[in-house]
């Protein structure tokens, strides 16, 4: 785009969103002269605030290094705000009038991140396509999710995006797509023979990916209690995580190829039954050194008392074509469980024929998302020295020791940038969103008519035990501490 001049405008500038991730990524890609220039920003959201105070309310979260206070200073120079309502016109046209006077009027391109609560996605992006498109360049909109709350909704949803803007100005944020292990999948997959050809049911016995979080709903239990952890993570994050690792190969790396495969896996995905999954709640440990450890979830003051909402899900999906029929792929998810930890961990079936008396272990790759990226690989071995015994050990690729001086830019940052460069590869298509909300819908349903109870699960803990039985049940065997 040579000089054109950027503008991004964040809509819920005033929000917790925009305070935690969007203004300090964009502070963050400042810094590192990533962002093109000249790129400025604009906030709007309804209350009065002045740049000042929109710094402020963001500077927790900037990581302003010593040494960098005269360009976080610059930073902030290339802000401006305006505070409007979303409904009804007047605002939207202050705020293009703010964009025209902050480009010039010249020729710009611009962005729109909705950082806003779904309940005014379709009036905030009407009055974009109305009021605030940049006339002679192009223009771009981040949308974040929850995209609908089930098949009906978010069709809904679609449709109204879809009349108003191409697919191509669409950026539908899932920010796992973003992670450092979630885009190395597809380089671990088919850029090695070892593992491409072993990628398969022939080989391999199950799949398990997991997403924990050692805290409850730390003040979002409102939002929370209306959408639960299925919707919350499993539907979006951990999907996303699925179709990258069962997906076919792609025919080139093209960004609509891969989309092009990961709507092909979840094609063959039936929709979940309720006996496919197990759902906890989380309880509080009374032993607990927080406040928020001894607080349930039913004792969280923005959620209903008497709510079934499950904080916490395991579901063994199938998937029904020639790669993987047969092979669970089971999901994880749960809030206020024991640790922070995000993985993919293939389990390969067991060695046909043992010599080794049983005591060999199942071979293992483990794709650490997070904390500390990692792969490994688990495999037998001798032990060392005068013996001939065998024992399990790992060929391990720790991020931290064998890339120390690499920078691990975070997912907002990378995506983000993706936006100005035009790139959709790690942004959520429309059908792609369609197929997942498929396999959800009719078990959100089902949960929400019968009020399923969830089981009960101690803060803190590993979950409710069902949840190991049923992996298990499911052809993974459970060696370790994970
Ligand atoms: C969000 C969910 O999408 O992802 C949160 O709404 C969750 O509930 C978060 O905590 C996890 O993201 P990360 O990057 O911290 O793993």
């Amino acid at each position: 785009d040579g000089k054109i001049p950027h503008t991004f405008v964040v809509f819920g500038a005033s929000g917790d969103l925009a305070k935690k991730k969007i203004y300090p990524t964009l502070w963050w890609l400042y810094r590192d002269d990533l962002l093109p220039k000249p790129t400025k920003i604009c906030g709007y959201a309804r209350s009065k605030m002045s740049i000042e105070k929109l710094r402020s309310n963001c500077d927790a979260y900037m990581k302003v290094q010593p040494g960098e206070q005269a360009k976080y200073d610059e930073f902030w120079s290339l802000n401006s705000y305006v505070a409007g309502a979303y409904d009804g016109r007047t605002g939207y046209e202050l705020l293009n009038q703010q964009l025209e006077q902050m480009e010039n009027h010249c020729k710009a391109n611009r962005i729109f991140y909705l950082a806003l609560p779904p309940s005014v996605y379709d009036l905030v992006t009407l009055n974009i396509k109305n009021i605030c498109m940049s006339r002679n360049g192009w223009n771009r909109v981040i949308v974040e999710k929850p995209f609908g709350r089930d098949d009906v909704t978010s069709k809904a949803l679609s449709d109204h995006l879809a009349s108003l803007f191409d697919e191509e100005q669409l950026y539908r944020i899932d920010h796992y797509l973003g992670k450092e292990m979630v885009q190395n999948l597809m380089t671990i997959r088919f850029g090695n023979k070892i593992l491409s050809s072993t990628w398969n049911r022939e080989n391999i016995a199950s799949v398990q990916i997991t997403f924990k979080e050692p805290f409850g709903t730390q003040g979002r239990g409102g939002y929370f209690d209306e959408f639960g952890i299925i919707r919350d993570v499993m539907q979006n994050h951990l999907i996303q995580i699925l179709s990258l690792v069962a997906m076919e190969k792609p025919v080139s790396c093209h960004p609509d190829d891969i989309r092009d495969e990961k709507v092909k896996v979840l094609k063959s995905i039936p929709a979940l039954e309720l006996s496919d999954m197990v759902l906890g709640q989380y309880v509080g440990n009374p032993d607990g050194t927080t406040e928020d450890a001894r607080t349930g979830y039913l004792e969280d003051p923005t959620v209903t008392s008497t709510s079934t909402t499950p904080t916490f899900a395991m579901a063994v999906m199938k998937i029904n074509n020639e790669r993987w029929q047969g092979v669970p792929f089971i999901l994880r998810c749960g809030k206020a469980l024991n640790e922070r930890k995000a993985e993919v961990r293939i389990q390969y079936q067991d060695v046909p024929g043992d010599i080794f008396e049983g005591n060999t272990k199942r071979n293992e790759l483990v794709i650490r998302v997070q904390p500390g990226e990692a792969l490994y690989f688990k495999m037998m071995t001798k032990s060392p020295g005068i013996t001939f015994d065998i024992e399990e050990t790992e060929l391990d690729l720790t991020y931290e020791h064998r890339y120390k001086d690499s920078y691990l830019p975070d997912a907002y940052e990378r995506l983000i940038l993706d936006v100005f460069c035009g790139s959709q590869m790690h942004f959520v298509r429309s059908d792609e969103l369609r197929e997942a909300w498929r396999i959800f819908t009719p078990i959100l349903h089902k949960i929400e008519q019968e009020h399923t109870k969830p089981l009960p699960y101690v803060y803190g803990s590993r979950g409710p035990k069902e949840a190991d039985r049923k992996c298990e049940e499911a052809n993974f065997r459970y060696y370790g501490s994970y």
